[in-house]
């Protein structure tokens, strides 16, 4: 660590992984309702309200995992202080006790949602959130602007500024349902499918940077290849959403063709990492971090790419529409992309911000192929389900319940794959916080440094 306010990111981190385990549980209570429904008794906890902290708490932990990257990575890009690290803090606290007042308020009824998956939070909640991020937009804002500005920062805030202002379409919840879901998809679709790659691709830059001593100038062009790629397709492609809620017809055309160009920026950012790992001379010894970013841009090519272009032209939406396909690329898509590209970066600082060799560099890169191994299992039991689903209900016209008898194998085994991954997640999170007697070393030498 070479600047005192990176230190910022360790609480971020923290405070990411907390609801991380949090979110996986849920998942993972999900998955037994699924199982075996009257198991847990549906008063205390309803499967709607499980999903939703499951899908909530998800987009929370990785907001906290972003902004905590943003201030670990951009005093070093900017070659200064974090602007004010006690205005950071104070963001933290109000996004951290809003979100767990949340949780805390849905598990006891206090409210009841609006109905719209990802951003269920009550007002109060949702103005919380825009005062904490116009305090970090601002505390960025004004590092990057008084110190050296790169492309990596630049391309990063520029996705953090449209994380922001996509939020907004979260306050305009008209009547008419089909506006509604129009609004809505401009948040969640064109976060995940726009301004969040956007980060995802200067998060990996830097790492790509750090970890194998390419020059600069490449990575640069990588960079804005991948962001033009990405705008390009992203914008219009939320025309993929609008086959079925009553929108004009000519979205269908629109929305498959753009939809489909999606997978040139997520196989730009696979190659881009694979292309530097292979050029770059530095030997750096976080190899766990590198296995991440590797993995990262591996599973959100499969994820995103390929579960993604599965199901987005029109003829083969009208049929697979909101069926467990949607689900097993949902699964496969957040946790290649956004899971792994935080605990990419997470796996990368640690080890500076404790002061830690090597550490459990081991077991962290176990983690990765065991919560890997878990997710894939899960969207290829999934991706049967949803297979079946499709022709039984769409084809067959049976009805939904009877076709949700005959899937039951899939399910029972979508559990199984969600214990596995939710033991990596322990795993994964002992491997960071948990150190290493004999690795434990002076402060100096703790591995990730930066070697320019
Ligand atoms: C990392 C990027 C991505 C993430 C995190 C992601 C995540 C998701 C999620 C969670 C849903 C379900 C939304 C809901 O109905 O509640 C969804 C739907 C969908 N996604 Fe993605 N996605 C990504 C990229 C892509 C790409 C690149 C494509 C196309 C090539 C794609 C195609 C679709 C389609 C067509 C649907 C609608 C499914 C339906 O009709 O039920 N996605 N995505
Ligand atoms: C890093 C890990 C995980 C990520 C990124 C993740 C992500 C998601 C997403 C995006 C959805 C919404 C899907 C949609 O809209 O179609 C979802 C739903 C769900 N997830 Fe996960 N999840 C994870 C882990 C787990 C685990 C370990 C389980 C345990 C079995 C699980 C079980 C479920 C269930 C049961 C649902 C509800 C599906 C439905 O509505 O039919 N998830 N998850
Ligand atoms: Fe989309």
């Amino acid at each position: 660590m070479q600047y005192q306010s990176q230190s910022i990111a360790k609480t971020y981190w923290l405070g990411a992984l907390l609801i991380f385990a949090v979110q996986v549980l849920f998942g993972l209570i999900g998955g037994i309702i699924y199982v075996a429904p009257n198991l847990i008794p549906v008063d205390l906890m309803p499967f709607n309200e499980v999903r939703m902290i499951h899908t909530n708490a998800l987009v929370v932990w990785l907001l906290l995992g972003f902004f905590g990257a943003a201030y670990y990575l951009i005093p070093e890009e900017a070659e200064r202080e974090i602007y004010s690290p006690k205005l950071a803090y104070v963001q933290f606290a109000i996004f951290f006790l809003g979100a767990l007042a949340a949780v805390v308020g849905y598990l006891f009824h206090y409210y009841a949602a609006e109905g719209r998956s990802y951003l269920e939070q009550p007002l109060w909640v949702k103005l919380g959130i825009v005062v904490a991020a116009l305090i970090f937009l601002f505390n960025i804002s004004m590092t990057v602007l008084q110190g050296r500005k790169t492309a990596i920062t630049n391309v990063l805030l520029l996705g953090l500024w449209g994380v922001a202002i996509f939020f907004l379409f979260g306050f305009y919840n008209p009547a008419n349902l089909s506006e509604d879901k129009l609004f809505w998809w401009y948040v969640v679709h064109l976060w995940v499918e726009g301004v969040w790659e956007l980060v995802m691709a200067s998060v990996l830059a830097f790492m790509m940077l750090k970890i194998t001593g390419v020059d600069r100038e490449v990575i640069e062009k990588w960079l804005y290849v991948i962001v033009a790629t990405a705008l390009f397709s992203g914008i219009l492609g939320t025309g993929h959403h609008y086959y079925w809620i009553g929108a004009p017809g000519y979205w269908q055309w629109i929305g498959s063709i753009f939809s489909s160009l999606e997978v040139v920026p997520f196989l730009g950012m696979m190659s881009f990492t694979f292309i530097m790992a292979y050029k770059g001379r530095r030997d750096h010894p976080n190899k766990a971090a590198l296995l991440w970013a590797l993995g990262c841009s591996v599973l959100a090519f499969f994820g995103a790419g390929v579960w993604g272009f599965l199901h987005t032209l029109h003829g083969i939406n009208f049929y697979t529409h909101g069926t467990q396909i949607t689900a097993a690329h949902g699964h496969l898509a957040f946790y290649g992309a956004y899971v792994c590209l935080n605990l990419a970066m997470m796996t990368y600082a640690f080890p500076n911000l404790l002061n830690r060799a090597p550490y459990n560099q081991v077991l962290n890169m176990i983690s990765f192929w065991v919560i890997s191994a878990g997710v894939v299992f899960m969207t290829v039991a999934l991706t049967f389900a949803g297979v079946l689903q499709t022709h039984l209900t769409r084809v067959q016209g049976v009805s939904f319940m009877d076709a949700a008898d005959q899937l039951g194998l899939f399910f029972d085994l979508r559990l199984g794959a969600g214990v596995v991954t939710v033991l990596g997640v322990f795993l994964f999170i002992f491997s960071i916080i948990v150190p290493l007697k004999r690795e434990a070393i002076e402060p100096g030498h703790a591995i990730g440094a930066p070697a320019e």
